[in-house]
């Protein structure tokens, strides 16, 4: 007993380690998986900004186009940017020691990346790139410190600071309560072309569509299970009936 617990714990724990967020607090979403247009904006957003690097390998295009209702024709001329067919796995073109060179570490496959890491955790990540001069690219990231990637959708989101960081800087200190403030803000000379509004529901399609990608039977899964609901519920009348039937005898 004693070893089936402890294998438990230890299986567990991977994803405990993954899960941890450097202490920073994580913002919570919920997913909407029947949400196609998010999931197809999400899944542009991706094929555009991530695919180059990222692939999501354990997919098809097709399945995918198939899912989210993106016609084939569409998928094929918008959103499939490497000489694959429908058919073909989601694969991308960058190679493995190249990236290890460029970026310190290879970009992982983010096929079941919203289960390792969380949904939650992904929205925050992608949120938190913030201005360190320290780094190689000049930014760092509140839930993944001293991270390889560099902010790729700086373009969008502006460049954000970290006023915690500055001490000597009036405008960081709250005016009514004379209390630092801290946490990420775009810098106001630096903006991107979205606004935080507009940036942070970007981030949601986007983990929304890395939902669907680490499961995209989700939604079959739990309309089936309404069948086998009801199937038991009926199942239930009858085995019940039958059983009366039974005990009527032996009574
Ligand atoms: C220029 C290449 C590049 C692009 C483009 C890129 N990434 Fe990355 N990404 C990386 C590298 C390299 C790592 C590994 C970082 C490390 O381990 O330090 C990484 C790591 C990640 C991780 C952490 C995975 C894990 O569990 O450790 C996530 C999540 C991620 N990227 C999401 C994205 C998303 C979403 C996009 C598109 C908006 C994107 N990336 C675009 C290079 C890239």
């Amino acid at each position: 007993m004693k070893k089936i617990i402890l294998t438990l714990v230890m299986s567990m724990m991977p994803a405990l380690g993954l899960a941890a967020s450097a202490g920073y607090p994580l913002d919570s979403i919920d997913l909407d998986p029947s949400d196609k247009a998010s999931l197809q904006r999400g899944a542009a957003l991706f094929q555009n900004t991530c695919s180059g690097c990222h692939s999501t390998k354990f997919q098809r295009y097709e399945r995918v186009a198939d899912d989210l209702g993106i016609p084939h024709d569409l998928m094929m001329d918008n959103l499939v940017f490497t000489d694959a067919k429908i058919g073909n796995l989601m694969e991308n073109s960058i190679r493995e020691q190249d990236a290890k060179k460029w970026f310190g570490a290879a970009p992982p496959d983010l096929t079941m990346v919203a289960r390792v890491r969380g949904a939650d955790w992904l929205y925050t990540y992608l949120r938190t790139f913030y201005e360190d001069p320290k780094r190689p690219w000049g930014m760092n990231n509140k839930v993944f410190p001293d991270v390889g990637m560099p902010h790729v959708l700086l373009e969008l989101q502006g460049m954000q600071i970290d006023t915690c960081g500055k001490d000597d800087d009036p405008s960081s200190i709250d005016p009514l309560t004379g209390e630092k403030m801290c946490g990420l803000q775009v810098d106001p000379d630096r903006k991107g072309s979205m606004t935080p509004a507009e940036y942070d529901q970007a981030m949601y399609d986007l983990v929304n569509f890395l939902g669907y990608s680490a499961e995209p039977m989700k939604m079959e899964r739990q309309r089936i299970g309404i069948y086998v609901m009801l199937f038991l519920l009926v199942f239930f009348i009858f085995a019940y009936l039958l059983k009366k039937e039974y005990w009527r005898d032996v009574h």
